[in-house]
């Protein structure tokens, strides 16, 4: 049977011409500099970068004074100014935040977001900000979080690493990670355990969906709004599995709201505010005039907290397990931090397991984690849209309708905003002279939770789950990375690991 000519031909010349004109492009400038590229801008660049995305960009702008504008191809809105000068961030996300909401450009690469809190400006944004706001700061629902984190950790993941450690044979630790993420987050979002994490059934498909869609964003960005919608329309390249992604998360949204209107509001005099649902399930501006169906508006509400809690945690907690399995020495300094704290945790055969109350005063441990999303944080990119001509501190124009990017991955990786040691995984610089303080550090400086009016509400839920599993992990366990097992980052707007992260476990203080 002949394949459709733009199933065919159409890949090949997105394929080729851009190879064609890097080998043209190399052989004349042998420069890294992704400069105005004839027709096609700057996507061949990024076709031939894609291995090393987010390296290759941090080069540039580390030989740029931190700032460079790049183009697409002419005719298209894609005229980007990168930058990752903090008195540039702190211009753009708080001193003149008006002029740099998210753009309706963001909003339809994120097409099924559209219209929630990601992809929202303007009074849309206020309002949903301040009702997720009062949400997420319910003392019963951080009671139930906490409570929720620390049994998931104790039942689902020490018992099961104690598994591998006995098998002692390499595991993608990656996925486990995403199952227990994926728990805890239905958990919170839903108010129901899906259990992932005990079942290990192969491919989770509403994971599987949101990792699919945060991929096809990243390509969105990439390329002209007419070739991605172009492609969208005939279903080909990336574009091909969208509607199944988007249709796996309707309804599995769709399903846990259903249930709960089903099963009624769990009250005891007052409401039961255990989950986020609990706040909207009662509320009739959520649902049709019968009262029966969830408007669009709230499945993709739901959506977006299923991709807000899920996707920054699951992306980071592997890396921040691969930097203690590759710096004993912090692992060390985590275990000493943990000795005072373990006498008083509740241990079951031998395993060691913590409220994440007893967790939030240690700096060693929260300055290990904010290292980790330094070098590697969940959100690699920020977008900003320009409204109207400005003049950036660093002295630099931008143009409205001119797009604004900040490589937060490459800003935790400038010599000149971290020093000459920035590369090195290094807790230490987190930390007051005798190690007993966080440093002040501003978040202009460390965006991986984004800075200014619209700043991560879940950053205080998101730590302690993290400090969490990052404790039982480091403490009860030694982790190994397997040998010949080779960490690469996938191309997506959540900085995730692209073949997992494959490792051996052994018990602490036993011999493999
Ligand atoms: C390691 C974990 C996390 C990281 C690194 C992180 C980072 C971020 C970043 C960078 C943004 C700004 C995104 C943008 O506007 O482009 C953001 C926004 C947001 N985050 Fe988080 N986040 C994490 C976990 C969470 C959790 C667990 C929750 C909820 C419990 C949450 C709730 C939100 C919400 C509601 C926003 C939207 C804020 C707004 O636009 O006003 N986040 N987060």
């Amino acid at each position: 049977m002949a394949l459709p000519f733009a199933q065919l031909v159409l890949p090949s010349v997105v394929l080729l011409i851009p190879l064609y004109l890097y080998i043209k492009y190399r052989r004349s400038k042998n420069s890294l500099f992704p400069a105005d590229w004839p027709i096609l801008g700057v996507l061949p660049f990024i076709a031939a970068n894609r291995h090393c995305f987010h390296d290759t960009i941090t080069s540039i702008l580390a030989a740029t004074n931190l700032n460079f504008r790049a183009y697409g191809p002419p005719g298209t809105n894609m005229r980007f100014f990168l930058t990752c000068d903090p008195d540039n961030v702190r211009h753009i996300f708080t001193k003149n935040f008006a002029n740099y909401p998210k753009g309706d450009e963001f909003a339809s690469v994120f097409g099924l977001l559209e219209g929630t809190i990601f992809t929202a400006d303007g009074e849309a944004w206020r309002q949903q900000r301040a009702r997720i706001h009062h949400v997420l700061t319910r003392p019963r629902l951080l009671g139930s979080t906490s409570r929720g984190c620390r049994d998931k950790v104790a039942r689902g993941l020490i018992p099961l690493l104690s598994r591998m450690a006995l098998a002692g044979t390499p595991f993608d630790i990656e996925d486990m990670l995403g199952r227990l993420v994926f728990d805890m987050t239905v958990m919170l979002v839903f108010g129901e355990d899906p259990c992932c994490l005990s079942t290990s059934k192969p491919p989770m498909p509403v994971a599987t969906a949101m990792d699919a869609l945060m991929e096809v964003a990243f390509f969105r960005h990439a390329v002209p709004t007419l070739c991605w919608k172009v492609m969208r329309r005939l279903r080909i390249g990336p574009e091909r599995s969208v509607d199944a992604a988007e249709a796996v998360l309707r309804s599995f949204v769709a399903g846990e709201i259903r249930r709960r209107m089903a099963a009624g509001q769990q009250t005891d005099g007052e409401v039961a505010a255990v989950d986020i649902l609990s706040h909207y399930i009662d509320d009739p501006d959520f649902f049709d005039d019968a009262g029966r169906e969830p408007t669009d508006f709230l499945l993709k509400t739901f959506i977006n907290f299923m991709v807000a809690l899920r996707d920054p945690v699951g992306a980071a907690l592997p890396w921040v397990l691969y930097n203690l399995a590759t710096h004993p020495r912090v692992v060390s300094g985590v275990r000493e931090e943990l000795v005072p704290v373990v006498s008083r945790a509740s241990s079951a055969a031998g395993m060691v397991v913590f409220e994440p109350e007893e967790l939030k005063d240690l700096v060693y441990l929260r300055a290990a984690l904010f290292e980790s999303l330094r070098l590697f944080p969940s959100g690699p990119i920020e977008r900003k849209a320009v409204i109207a001509d400005d003049v950036l501190p660093s002295g630099h124009k931008v143009h409205a309708g001119e797009t604004v990017l900040v490589p937060v991955y490459s800003m935790g990786r400038m010599e000149s905003v971290w020093g000459g040691d920035c590369r090195e995984y290094r807790p230490e610089r987190w930390l007051s002279e005798d190690g007993a303080r966080l440093r002040f550090v501003p978040s202009y400086k460390f965006l991986s939770f984004n800075t200014g009016p619209r700043s991560c509400l879940g950053k205080n839920i998101a730590m302690a789950q993290m400090m969490s599993v990052a404790a039982a992990v480091a403490w009860n366990f030694d982790v190994e990375v397997a040998e010949g097992h080779a960490v690469e980052q996938k191309l997506s707007v959540v900085l995730q690991m692209k073949n997992g992260l494959m490792v051996k476990v052994k018990k602490t203080g036993e011999c493999v």
